[in-house]
């Protein structure tokens, strides 16, 4: 979407995948306020988004949404001054039907100007906008209501798609907002991530500045992986250009957690100014190459293990659309190292079952 937003994948925090419908202000604005002291404001990671549930069943008399008094008492004006005051962002979920997914809360269909004007309003900076309990008209009928009411609205709000991918939003979401989820919901297990993965590669020519790919949101942290596939989880979505949104109580992380979700060298792939999405570009069984190209002649490189046992994977320069005799350098962006050979043809690693190699190339002059 033209709205200047997005134009690197968003970063920032939601609730959904830790907390589920149990949230409240509190812990809202003690999430805000970790993400300031842990130092990840400083990497990037910006939106504080409040998913679903955080309003009444019922809209008021006159047809507004309502927070949930019970756990939005200061109501979400207040919610927003207080993370703008911290340097954030707010964002906030509806949804293009009748009701939200979870059936406890009203969806914005019929209501999108009204909705829209309230957002902005009270200074919200992100939408998300599922697709559940709607009316059967299509999501290229009822999304755009909603992207026109934005802009109407008048305040720039990042507008995330999560239609779940069943009409490829991929081929129209770009006129419409600024990500589109891909897939369905992620579970905290390595065959759900992978899969969400593999679902959204197929879409990466789509992706651009302005409009990106969404996989659904992190699990890192969550404590359903080893700390090797959370390293795979979070290098695969850095190179797929996927919204970095985490999904764990950031007032309590593990050291494994935050080393993973701070790496500065991963994070700089996501938010490469060039906004290319990562393509499979070899797949031998259990064995796998993505690979995206970055400024500055430059190509990001994953080397992936999908299998049960230790083997080695190669990338090779015919995968990268490098001629075999250019002579490349490698940067280890998980060993922090740039490697003392350089490498001609291709380059391998050896890897441990559900693990990767996260490289970024560069040709030697
Ligand atoms: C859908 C979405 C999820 C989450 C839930 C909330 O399942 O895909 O990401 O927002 O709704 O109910």
């Amino acid at each position: 979407l033209t709205n200047g937003l997005g134009l690197t994948p968003p970063m920032g925090w939601n609730s959904w995948n830790h907390f589920g419908c149990d949230i409240e202000e509190k812990m809202i604005r003690e999430t805000a306020d970790a993400i300031v002291s842990t130092g990840l404001s400083k990497l990037g990671y910006e939106y504080v988004n409040l998913d679903d549930c955080w309003a009444e069943i019922s809209r008021d008399e006159k047809g507004y949404l309502m927070p949930k008094n019970s756990t939005f008492p200061s109501g979400i004006k207040a919610l927003a001054d207080y993370v703008h005051s911290k340097g954030l962002k707010l964002g906030i979920y509806s949804d293009a039907g009748y009701f939200t997914c979870s059936k406890r809360m009203p969806g914005s269909l019929g209501h999108e100007e009204q909705d829209a004007k309230t957002f902005a309003e009270w200074g919200i900076d992100y939408l998300k906008y599922d697709n559940c309990h709607n009316d059967g008209s299509k999501p290229t009928v009822r999304y755009p209501v909603m992207t026109r009411a934005l802009r109407k609205a008048g305040r720039p709000i990042f507008f995330s798609l999560c239609e779940w991918g069943d009409l490829h939003p991929a081929e129209w979401g770009y006129h419409v907002g600024n990500s589109w989820r891909t897939t369905n919901d992620i579970r905290d297990t390595w065959d759900s991530m992978i899969s969400r993965a593999d679902q959204n590669e197929i879409y990466a020519s789509y992706a651009r500045p302005g409009g990106w790919n969404d996989p659904d949101m992190l699990e890192i942290g969550n404590g359903g992986m080893t700390k090797d596939e959370y390293i795979v989880h979070f290098s695969l979505w850095a190179i797929s250009k996927a919204p970095l949104l985490l999904g764990c109580d950031i007032r309590n992380m593990t050291k494994d957690t935050v080393e993973i979700i701070t790496n500065k060298e991963v994070i700089a792939v996501n938010q490469d100014s060039y906004g290319v999405q990562a393509k499979k570009v070899r797949s031998q069984g259990d064995e796998e190459t993505w690979a995206a190209p970055l400024s500055g002649d430059r190509i990001a490189v994953i080397l992936l293990n999908k299998g049960p046992v230790r083997t080695s994977v190669t990338a090779h320069w015919d995968d990268l659309g490098l001629h075999p005799s250019t002579l490349v350098e490698a940067r280890d962006l998980w060993e922090h190292k740039t490697l003392k050979t350089q490498f001609m043809s291709n380059i391998t690693a050896t890897l441990s079952s559900h693990a990767c190699k996260f490289y970024v190339l560069k040709p030697v002059a």
